[in-house]
């Protein structure tokens, strides 16, 4: 009976077989296909000869019928019945025994299908949830390598993805007990096992790498699964197992699964990558902005990039959201662009300003405000470039706002930029060393700046973070 006896449940044979019996008057007594006695009916009997001597006693006999499924010996069935009725009835009996295995067979299959279906399906509704518009690279890998590892549960999980101007595939993220090891890990994407996975676009496993030799790892593993990403019919990546806890192989379920998890992800990549490419392309546009206006004046060239860059390291370190620090650094690019309206004359004048000079300069936070305003995508940052001349103690312009009532963006562009403008050379002055910079703006604090960010930045420039 072996495999319909794994798959069919033993009730229900027993059932099949009790309704045979009493339909037919007659004991049954099931055997395997090594003659070991399974089950039976209408009998006491869990032994062959004594269901033979038991039949004989009461004068009956034993007819032997094979049980056959999909061509296959399974076992016998024993039937006994009055002398003279078995020759036509017990072939009878073992053929309904076999429709219904047969039967039972197929519906255990279709349940099987049902759930896998169901599971498959579950699956996909779970990450469609978690991704959402997810538009992070870093977030996805971390999500699918999560969401992987609950499905295969094996030491290390990674993902590959193609770098296009090298040619080759390299981990961008990895968990697990080997995960340390694969970070840096880079091969052509035409090499090996991976590059065969990845330029095929099929799931691969291997149960013994070091026998298959087409897999070279940083760290030893036995068995191993790729999956290929794929992404509007295009390779983009790999998701790679290796070694299950269990000691496993892995199944071709898993691998199935796995195929349309990786199906999921790789749109959401596709979709986080070209998000990526815009923030370039408008971070790009936005620093030939930034540089047009530093060229109005000479001698503050490169201050905008300058300006950025402490920025984002005092945002860093004040552990802001990775997508706050990224409008940080636009904010900084862009915080002079209302320059573009003040005269060159007064921007490039050597001397000290006069005080209707200086009055026309301090124009440019508010107008840089109203440019900005128009752009949909820089909305958030404008209030940044409208108050970053505001003092801390409410002296400052356009609005004489103080203190937590400053945006803290603002705040940050007010320590950062001063600090570039001082350590800058001037038409009038040269540029002061960082210690004499620090402190004079040690002396304005809580005057001009907040000195908890003052704080945190003296804390960048101490540790090395900027320069
Ligand atoms: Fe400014």
């Amino acid at each position: 009976m072996d495999n319909v006896l794994q798959k069919v449940s033993r009730r229900k044979i027993e059932e099949a077989l009790e309704s045979l019996s009493a339909g037919f008057g007659a004991a049954l007594l099931v055997l395997d296909s090594g003659g070991k006695v399974l089950m039976g009916a209408a009998t006491d009997c869990r032994d062959r000869a004594a269901f033979i001597s038991s039949a004989r006693r009461s004068g009956k006999e034993v007819y032997s019928e094979p049980l056959n499924f999909k061509e296959r010996r399974i076992g016998t069935l024993e039937v006994c019945l009055g002398p003279g009725t078995g020759n036509g009835v017990a072939p009878g009996i073992a053929r309904s025994l076999e429709s219904f295995l047969g039967l039972e067979r197929e519906i255990e299959d279709l349940s099987s299908e049902v759930i896998r279906i169901y599971e498959e399906l579950s699956l996909i509704q779970k990450i469609s949830g978690r991704l959402g518009n997810e538009m992070d690279v870093e977030r996805i890998c971390r999500l699918m390598l999560e969401e992987a590892d609950k499905i295969l549960s094996v030491r290390t999980l990674f993902v590959m993805l193609l770098d296009a101007d090298r040619d080759e595939l390299y981990t961008r993220f990895a968990i697990g007990s080997d995960g340390e090891l694969m970070l840096g890990f880079r091969v052509p994407k035409t090499e090996g096992l991976i590059g065969h996975v990845f330029l095929q676009g099929e799931p691969v496993t291997v149960c013994d790498i070091a026998a298959d030799g087409r897999f070279q790892l940083p760290y030893p593993a036995k068995s191993v699964l790729c999956i290929p990403l794929i992404a509007d019919t295009k390779p983009v990546g790999m998701l790679i197992a290796t070694d299950k806890l269990s000691g496993e192989e892995f199944w071709s379920q898993e691998l199935q699964l796995m195929g349309i998890f990786a199906a999921e992800v790789s749109s959401a990549l596709q979709k986080a990558n070209l998000y990526e490419e815009i923030n370039t392309l408008f971070l790009s546009t936005v620093e030939a902005l930034a540089t047009a206006i530093d060229a109005k004046d000479p001698y503050t060239y490169g201050h905008s990039r300058r300006v950025a860059e402490l920025s984002v390291a005092i945002g860093n370190q004040l552990g802001m959201p990775k997508d706050r620090v990224r409008k940080l650094e636009l904010a900084s690019l862009l915080h002079d662009i209302g320059k573009i309206g003040t005269p060159e004359s007064i921007l490039r004048k050597p001397g000290m300003l006069k005080p209707d000079e200086y009055e026309k300069i301090k124009e440019h936070p508010a107008k840089g405000a109203e440019i900005l305003l128009m752009i949909t995508e820089l909305r958030e940052i404008v209030t940044w470039i409208r108050h970053h001349h505001e003092w801390y103690d409410g002296k400052g312009y356009p609005d004489s706002i103080a203190a937590e009532d400053i945006p803290l963006e603002a705040r940050i562009l007010a320590v950062a930029d001063s600090y570039d403008a001082m350590t800058s050379d001037r038409p009038y002055r040269k540029g002061m060393p960082s210690d004499t910079v620090l402190k004079i703006m040690e002396q304005f604090a809580s005057s001009q700046f907040d000195p908890a960010i003052l704080n945190v930045f003296e804390r960048c420039l101490q540790q090395g973070i900027v320069v």
